[in-house]
């Protein structure tokens, strides 16, 4: 297979032809031939070639072909030449998402300013536009896609199935409805890849890390939907536990239970934007408090193992790594966040007081001399629990974000893996060149999925 970048021109011409400039022609191995096909997304047409005196790569072609398989616009963009006589141009590339209002400027709701982040770097090398479930016409196999024009606004242009998926749904609970399972087997089974597949849930991923030997030891002591006991001996064993739900996020509904002896037991928690903190004579007592405040729902939530992060100003500090899978399908650490929780607060979300710094900076005022073999093995780690949830899922995944948590003894630990991870640390002042980075990667990933990149052989 060869690739080439080219120019592509579009002419009145009404014919099926496409006129090719002699280096160009080389390079395709089209020298000679006298017709082609070509294919663009799930789309594949025949067209007369005709040679022209240009220098340069340029591939011209008439409005029959443009119409005919929907090529949304002329610029640079590469060709691959598959078996004989058979050129694809692209790729193109689909991010998927959705918004809550249907508004022309802004479909995806606060997603939107990303999504355009994406199509604008995207659009130099690749056909990219974004759409919701509801722009697909499975029927005719065409999507309705928002595309970017010169001025950065969105134009709508029909386009036929991507080569590839980016998958950014917003919503865990319309993921899992069936409208969207059969979406993401319809194009499965059109061999059209398609990551990220889901939001994960944080037991499926300590249930399957936890046994894994080479990063179980990563993952705190997890207990998924445990009874009273359980809670209880967890506790006493650890004196500090987090109780969380499953599919929770921005740390709704997250605990942090103590047990200090001879004073007794201790929950923390955010109720109406503030930070909760209650003392318990008993146990029992306790668990009655969760009781009626979640009833049924507690049956979502699991047990973990506390652990005692490092601080800074006595408020604890967590990490975020944004994880990538690059155009060599090898993952990479892009971009760390250092979070530090606002006082009292349970979690280090920024939502709830928390605030954000560079990693050297956490580091530093931590381990001191040590920061930097610590960042170090921490990025290793990072890596290593990527390479084991994707061992161990069944389909793509392109980009995780972490949350990891790094103890007084230097001891790496894995709070929560993040399928869709949320882009606020990249709007930190030194962390925007890596904001950047996490979209160049997405982008080199897709090429690399839809096979529009050199693989090493
Ligand atoms: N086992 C734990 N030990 C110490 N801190 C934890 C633990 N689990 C969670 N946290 C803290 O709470 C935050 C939120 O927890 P997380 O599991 O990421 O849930 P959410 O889905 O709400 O983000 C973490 O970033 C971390 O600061
Ligand atoms: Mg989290």
């Amino acid at each position: 297979m060869s690739l080439t970048f080219c120019n592509v021109h579009f002419t009145q011409q009404p014919q099926r032809v496409v006129y090719v400039s002699g280096s160009l022609m080389k390079n395709l191995k089209l020298s000679g031939k006298k017709s082609v096909h070509l294919r663009f997304g799930g789309e594949r047409i025949p067209a007369a070639v005709k040679p022209i005196n240009k220098a340069g790569k340029h591939l011209y072609l008439g409005s029959g072909i443009r119409k005919e398989i929907k090529i949304p616009k002329a610029g640079g963009v590469f060709l691959r030449s598959l078996q004989e006589g058979e050129v694809q141009i692209g790729p193109l590339i689909g991010v998927l998402s959705d918004g809550p209002t249907a508004s022309a400027s802004s479909p995806f709701g606060s997603r939107t300013g990303f999504i355009k982040q994406l199509l604008r770097y995207g659009s130099k090398q690749s056909y990219i536009f974004a759409f919701t479930p509801r722009d697909i016409h499975w029927e005719n196999e065409t999507v309705n896609g928002y595309f970017l024009n010169e001025a950065g606004n969105f134009i709508r242009k029909k386009v036929p199935l991507p080569d590839v998926v980016y998958n950014r749904l917003p919503s865990r609970r319309a993921e899992t409805t069936t409208s969207i399972t059969q979406l993401r087997e319809r194009f499965i089974r059109r061999r059209i890849p398609f990551f990220n597949w889901s939001f994960f849930n944080k037991s499926d991923i300590y249930r399957m890390l936890e046994k894994d030997t080479l990063v179980g030891r990563y993952v705190p002591e997890s207990i998924m939907s445990p009874t009273p006991d359980q809670i209880k001996d967890l506790l006493d064993r650890h004196s500090l536990i987090y109780y969380k739900p499953n599919s929770g996020s921005l740390g709704h509904g997250i605990y942090r239970l103590s047990r200090i002896p001879k004073s007794g037991y201790y929950a923390r928690y955010r109720k109406s934007g503030k930070n909760a903190l209650l003392r318990f004579g008993s146990f029992a007592g306790l668990m009655r408090t969760l009781q009626a405040r979640h009833g049924r729902s507690l049956r979502g939530y699991v047990a973990q193992q506390g652990i005692r992060l490092i601080e800074i100003d006595g408020c604890p500090i967590d990490f975020r790594f944004h994880m990538h899978k690059n155009g060599r399908n090898q993952w990479v650490v892009v971009g760390i966040g250092a979070k530090k929780a606002g006082k009292g607060s349970v979690t280090t979300h920024l939502k709830n007081g928390g605030s954000l710094l560079t990693p050297d900076q956490a580091l530093a005022r931590a381990f001191g001399s040590r920061a930097e073999e610590v960042l170090k093995n921490a990025k290793n780690v990072a890596i290593t629990l990527a390479e084991a949830i994707e061992s161990h899922h069944q389909h793509l995944i392109g980009e995780i974000g972490f949350d990891i948590g790094i103890d007084m003894d230097e001891k790496i630990w894995m709070f929560e893996a993040n399928a869709k991870p949320g882009r606020s640390i990249f709007k930190h002042p030194s962390l925007r060149a890596e904001g950047r980075a996490s979209v160049e990667h997405i982008l080199e990933h897709c090429l690399y999925l839809s096979k529009f990149r050199r693989r090493e052989s």
